[in-house]
């Protein structure tokens, strides 16, 4: 009987730790997974990938969109058309401080997957160069790497950063100040040329 309750207590055990793993999922991430896709991995381009991004990075957008820094496109969720749209204003005001530092931390957990897209070899020899004169200092490794607080760029939908270039330049997006002049000074062409760079990375 004894040796009967202590087996049934190790497979309780073993349960407990196996549900520690695999219920990392905050229940707040649902909905965030409804618009960027599964452990924040987004399948769609206007929507960026969250996933593998540093847990302070995240953390400084939630709170840029709390206080309205950010523009906030009305979205659909992309696989539940009947729901209401959205933005991410409204999304990240209606979360507590709890549950922003658990989705953060749950989403910087996950592994960043760079979007499958094409882009023009040309042009990205071309953003390469100016992103490793302008850029790298803050984008580390072609802004491959989430150490370094500044998101992650290698590998993320084109279609959501040709939108970020435009929002910084048009002053929607507030812009840290020391990238500001990098920023400002790009001309059409170099964004381009930037953002097939970005994209060609994902390949590698
Ligand atoms: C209705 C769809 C939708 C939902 C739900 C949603 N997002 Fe977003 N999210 C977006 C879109 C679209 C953008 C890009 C907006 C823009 O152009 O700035 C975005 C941007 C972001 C960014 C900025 C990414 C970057 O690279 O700077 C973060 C962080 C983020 N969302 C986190 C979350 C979290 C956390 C949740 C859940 C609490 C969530 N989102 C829920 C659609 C959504
Ligand atoms: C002095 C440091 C610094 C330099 C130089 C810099 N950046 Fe940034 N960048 C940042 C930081 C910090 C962030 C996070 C911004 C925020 O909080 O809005 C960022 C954010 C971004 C984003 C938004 C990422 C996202 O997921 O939405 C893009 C795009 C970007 N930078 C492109 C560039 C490009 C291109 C250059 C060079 C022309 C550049 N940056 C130079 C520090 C820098």
């Amino acid at each position: 009987m004894r040796h009967y309750l202590i087996a049934l207590l190790s497979i309780f055990a073993l349960f407990m730790v196996a549900g520690t793993a695999s219920a990392a999922a905050p229940a707040a991430a649902q909905e965030c997974e409804g618009c960027h896709g599964p452990n924040g991995v987004s399948p769609n381009k206007d929507i960026p990938i969250i996933a593998g991004m540093s847990a302070f990075y995240l953390d400084g957008e939630i709170q840029a969109y709390q206080k309205g820094l950010r523009p906030c496109p009305k979205t659909k969720f992309p696989h539940d058309p009947a729901k209401p749209a959205t933005d991410m204003c409204d999304v990240a005001k209606k979360l507590s401080p709890a549950d922003a530092t658990a989705v953060d931390k749950f989403f910087a957990s996950q592994k960043f997957v760079p979007a499958n897209q094409s882009f023009d070899a040309k042009l990205a020899a071309i953003g390469k160069q100016i992103h490793s004169e302008d850029c790298e200092l803050c984008h580390t490794d072609g802004g491959s790497v989430a150490d370094d607080d500044a998101g992650i760029l290698a590998g993320q939908w084109s279609a959501y950063l040709q939108e970020t270039f435009k929002e910084y330049q048009s002053g929607k997006r507030q812009i840290p100040d020391k990238m500001k002049p990098k920023i400002m000074s790009l001309s059409s062409d170099q964004v381009k040329a930037l953002v097939n760079y970005y994209a060609s990375e994902g390949k590698k």
